[in-house]
């Protein structure tokens, strides 16, 4: 019968900036996620302390005051694991000060503990889609080289406080998504060109190279991955110039793989440095540091597109932030995200052939707006048939020899989407009363997939297909 590792990590997946409100409170400072208050693909609002102005972002699901509540709702579901992030401005506001603040320290240590009540590990993110606005604003971001050394003083301050309390960390979200969103990604205006894109890169590589390192000799029982957008792209057709593009579109976000992975450039991107005019400022010392390569390797996966040669077909088709091309067999979400179960062990299968590290998919799931019955309950019966196709996949990758540590599904309770800033793209296994203008009640529900999700950790996955 095929199964599940008996230590198999299940879970859910959150991030600090997209759950936890409270965006002043306790000495936190303005952070990148703060400044696009209508998500990441929105656009830069300007902000004052002083000013009322109060977006959804500011309140969120107000995780910061109610997770007592939210981690008993996660433990009665029966994980074994959370992934969350630390938001970098409660602890640095500005992240230049040598002085961590202790009010943004001491929350993470009461979630951890709240955490620890249950036996849930925390599985955590150092940065999540975030990072001091001060950083921005006064270095011009990833840019700047003196950003390596504040992050590693920042991921040393967490390493050393929490040390006893998290033992799985990752260093920066979805590292790929900066070549799209490159303010987020790496605090660079979007009109930057590709070479002041590719440097920030680099000096985020060699921080998370240098944070690997550190939390090796910090919290030597702890082990340390790097999170990847798993962008899986397909060939439109068999035409060989297409299955090369394809080849190609893949290497672009592998290649942060294979840095954190391998230790190096790959042959591939320094000849696209080469022949794109892109000259990169790399020391010996960087390349020293970028041999701390990671232990495990993470990623998200919700969807895959198609990639053609053809560049009028490629103009006409590109709809959404990483630019797939629609694939003619698969259905979409209402948000046109395409979904491909079998896609997920495919990307399994590669990552794991190409790396032979263990594998943590640490986000998957379907945003999907939700009405609540007359009874107010919520039949997600769309939510349930997603997440159990692609865990039959899961499990399937596993069949095929493939080592994968956990499965944290994406948005566990309903939390304001990174893309858009809105609420109304839900995620959860618990509804939260709250609506676009951030003044519902913020009331928790559990709906039909808590019940579902339940059964699937009891059972170790056996469950499913059932
Ligand atoms: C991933 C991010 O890109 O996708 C999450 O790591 C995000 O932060 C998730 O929330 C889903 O995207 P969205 O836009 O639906 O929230």
């Amino acid at each position: 019968m095929k199964q599940f590792p008996t230590h198999f990590l299940w879970g859910g997946a959150i991030a600090a900036n997209q759950v936890e409100g409270a965006y002043l409170t306790d000495g936190k400072g303005f952070s990148t996620s703060d400044v696009l208050p209508q998500g990441i693909t929105g656009p830069v609002v300007e902000r004052d302390p002083a000013d009322e102005t109060r977006y959804l972002k500011d309140i969120a699901i107000d995780f910061y005051h109610r997770y007592p509540e939210d981690i008993a709702l996660f433990a009665e579901m029966g994980f074994k694991c959370l992934r969350t992030s630390i938001a970098w401005s409660r602890v640095f506001p500005h992240g230049d000060e040598k002085q961590p603040n202790e009010a943004g320290l001491a929350f993470y240590d009461q979630l951890f503990d709240e955490m620890a009540k249950y036996g849930i590990q925390p599985l955590i993110t150092l940065s999540h889609y975030e990072m001091p606005w001060t950083l921005v604003k006064k270095y011009g971001g990833w840019g700047d080289r003196r950003l390596i050394a504040f992050f590693e003083h920042y991921a040393r301050t967490v390493f050393n406080r929490y040390q006893s309390k998290v033992k799985l960390w990752l260093t920066f979200n979805e590292i790929n998504m900066s070549l799209h969103e490159p303010l987020t990604g790496v605090g660079l205006s979007r009109n930057s060109t590709q070479s002041e894109i590719y440097q920030a890169i680099h000096h985020q590589l060699v921080a998370s190279a240098r944070a690997v390192k550190l939390c090796r000799e910090i919290i030597p029982d702890a082990q340390i991955g790097n999170m990847l957008l798993g962008g899986l792209m397909y060939p439109l057709t068999c035409k060989p110039e297409d299955v090369l593009a394809t080849l190609q579109k893949n290497q672009k976000w592998l290649f942060f793989g294979d840095v954190q992975s391998r230790g190096n450039y790959p042959g591939y991107m320094l000849r696209y440095f080469r022949e794109n005019g892109i000259e990169l400022t790399i020391t010996e010392q960087d390349k020293h540091d970028l041999k701390n390569t990671v232990d495990f390797i993470s990623f998200s996966y919700y969807m895959s597109g198609c990639m053609t040669a053809d560049e009028a077909e490629y103009q006409k088709q590109q709809g959404n932030i990483l630019h797939m091309v629609a694939n003619p067999y698969l259905p979409s979400s209402e948000w046109g995200w395409q979904i491909d179960p079998l896609g997920l062990r495919t990307i399994l299968n590669l990552l794991w052939d190409r790396y032979q590290k263990p594998l943590f998919i640490v986000e998957n799931g379907l945003g999907a707006k939700d009405t609540p019955e007359a009874d107010s309950s919520i039949r997600d019966d769309y939510r349930i048939q997603y997440l159990s196709d692609h865990l039959i996949q899961v499990r399937e990758a596993i069949e095929d020899g493939v080592d994968i540590m956990g499965y944290t599904s994406w948005g566990p309770i309903d939390l304001v989407s990174a893309s858009k800033g809105e609420i109304s793209k839900r995620y959860g296994y618990i509804y939260v009363d709250q609506n676009e203008q951030g003044t519902g009640s913020l009331e928790r529900r559990r709906k039909k997939s808590f019940y579902w999700y339940k059964r699937v950790i009891e059972t170790n996955g056996s469950s499913l297909g059932e």
